[in-house]
């Protein structure tokens, strides 16, 4: 299959510089009405995947003008007029800080409340522009290199305890649910990594901060996304038209904060020392490094790429088991060094990323009238105009990718491959780009590539197979053979022993 694969397209397509300049396709409706018809469109006639996809083609265009939500009837001063972009090239335009301002524009128009962060407008919303920006972005590279090792072994001793309670789980049922036991992890191990921490020294923290990000992370973006646990129009009334204030989480933020506040006082001090933080912006920022992007980002893609694996039945399973076992170190550890080698599953990563993109969306502003190119036209974008990149459509550009619609785990294998990865988005820039102080590409570009192989790479360090049904639960953890050899020997021998 790679042979035939590798002649696949990999430069994106420009139109000649003499092509006339178009108009952005598409409109806004009329005052009140037009929003609130796309906002209907977008949570409940159609959906948000066929809401881009079915302008994009009445359109015939990949950039095209829309509204999205919220709007009406209590956001006021949010404008939901955007030009959309959905393929690689026009997407592009998002990254290039020359053209585009990413002010306070992270969930697009609408900025949950300044209560949400305590008050502080933390890195993510501030642009490259802003003094700001340089020191938070600097502190969390800073950050993650520090933690490097921590990082490693910490994930894996909290997913071995998450792997152990799953599996006694499954010894007594049909399926074993993984998703809050893998959210206990995850928030485990950033918690040491990021600040400095077991979150097990605060009992409140450690069993229920998990919980409390979740929902203090729902209540922030609940106007901006769909949601199926409420019936239509219910969903309308009580989810999508206002706001949701902060002190229904005031509580949950406050034990958080303290955790931070009383238990980082290393990782406050450096950012106050190092990088002229203040301490409480430097207590806000952490947290939402910690919160949003870091537990928010992998609570989304780790569950995405576990079923994923789980749920193939091409042969990929033992495909990525042989190179994992083959490339484990004679001690048998598992680092990051050692994940590197192993290319199907780093390429496997990289391709649910590309059909997955654990944030979909990504907005900017236009700084000044520019000139925008798609993949077949040029168009003019006036300053201050919002440009609203959905992500599922860009890294399905036919121009780009072959065969885009289909899962191929061996797409970014070789240098053909490798060559494809200026085209892998998900970081918020390229994948062949580098996070820095001047540009807003996820600061943990390479840390969530290199955990999320880590993890796969000690499921199948541990299983010869495992299955995941329709939801996010194991219905097959099959231990390695040799695993379960010497467990065996190893109680032959404590049975001799006795
Ligand atoms: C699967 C996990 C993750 C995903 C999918 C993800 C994705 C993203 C995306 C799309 C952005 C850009 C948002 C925008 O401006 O539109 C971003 C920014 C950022 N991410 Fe991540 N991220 C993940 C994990 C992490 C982790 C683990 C950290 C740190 C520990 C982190 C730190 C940051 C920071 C600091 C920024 C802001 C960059 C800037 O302002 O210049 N992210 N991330």
């Amino acid at each position: 299959m790679i042979s035939s694969f590798t002649s696949m397209a990999t430069s994106v397509q420009s139109p000649p510089s003499s092509t006339s300049i178009r108009q952005i396709p598409g409109g806004y409706g009329l005052p009140v009405l037009g929003p609130l018809k796309d906002r209907l469109d977008y949570f409940w006639f159609q959906g948000q995947d066929k809401f881009f996809r079915s302008r994009m083609d009445s359109l015939k265009s990949t950039v095209f003008r829309t509204n999205i939500p919220p709007t009406f009837p209590f956001f006021l001063g949010v404008d939901p007029r955007i030009i959309a972009v959905v393929d690689c090239s026009s997407f592009s335009a998002l990254f290039d800080p020359s053209l585009v301002d990413k002010r306070d524009v992270l969930v697009g128009s609408y900025m949950p409340s300044l209560r949400f962060t305590g008050n502080t407008r933390v890195g993510v919303y501030l642009d490259t522009t802003e003094p700001g920006h340089s020191a938070i972005k600097n502190f969390c590279i800073d950050l993650l290199r520090r933690s490097s090792s921590v990082w490693v072994s910490s994930f894996l001793s909290n997913l071995d305890a998450m792997l152990s309670s799953v599996e006694s789980e499954l010894s007594q049922k049909q399926s074993a649910g993984f998703l809050f036991p893998l959210q206990k992890c995850i928030f485990a191990f950033l918690c040491k990594s990021i600040v400095g921490a077991d979150p097990a020294v605060s009992p409140e923290v450690g069993d229920g901060g998990f919980a409390m990000l979740d929902r203090w992370i729902v209540l922030q973006l609940l106007p901006t996304v769909g949601n199926p646990a409420l019936p239509q129009p219910l969903a309308e009334i009580f989810l999508h038209s206002f706001p949701f204030p902060f002190f229904l989480v005031a509580g949950d933020y406050r034990k958080l904060h303290d955790f931070v506040a009383e238990h980082g006082q290393e990782v406050v001090g450096l950012a106050e020392r190092e990088y002229g933080l203040g301490k409480e912006e430097a207590i806000n920022n952490i947290l939402f490094v910690l919160g949003f992007n870091a537990f928010g980002g992998f609570s989304i893609f780790l569950p995405k790429l576990i079923t994923t694996i789980g749920r193939d039945n091409t042969g990929l399973k033992s495909k990525l088991r042989d190179e994992v076992r083959r490339e484990i170190n004679e001690n048998e550890t598992l680092g990051f060094e050692e994940v590197k080698r192993m290319e199907l599953l780093r390429s496997t990563v990289y391709e649910v990323l590309r059909l997955n993109p654990p944030v979909p969306l990504q907005f900017a502003r236009a700084r000044e009238d520019f000139e925008l190119t798609s993949a077949e036209a040029r168009f003019q974008v006036k300053k201050g105009e919002l440009l609203c990149g959905y992500q599922p459509l860009a890294m399905r550009d036919a121009a780009v990718f072959e065969r885009a619609d289909e899962f191929l785990p061996e797409r970014f294998l070789g240098e053909e491959g490798k060559e494809r990865l200026k085209y892998l988005f998900w970081s918020n820039g390229p994948e062949t780009e580098t996070p820095a102080k001047e540009n807003k590409q996820c600061a943990a570009k390479e840390h969530v590539v290199a955990t999320a192989c880590l993890m796969v790479a000690e499921m199948f360090r541990r299983y010869d197979d495992f299955e995941c049904d329709e939801g996010n639960a194991f219905t097959k953890l099959e231990k390695a053979r040799n695993a379960v050899d010497a467990a065996a020997a190893a109680a032959v021998v404590k049975q001799n022993n006795q």
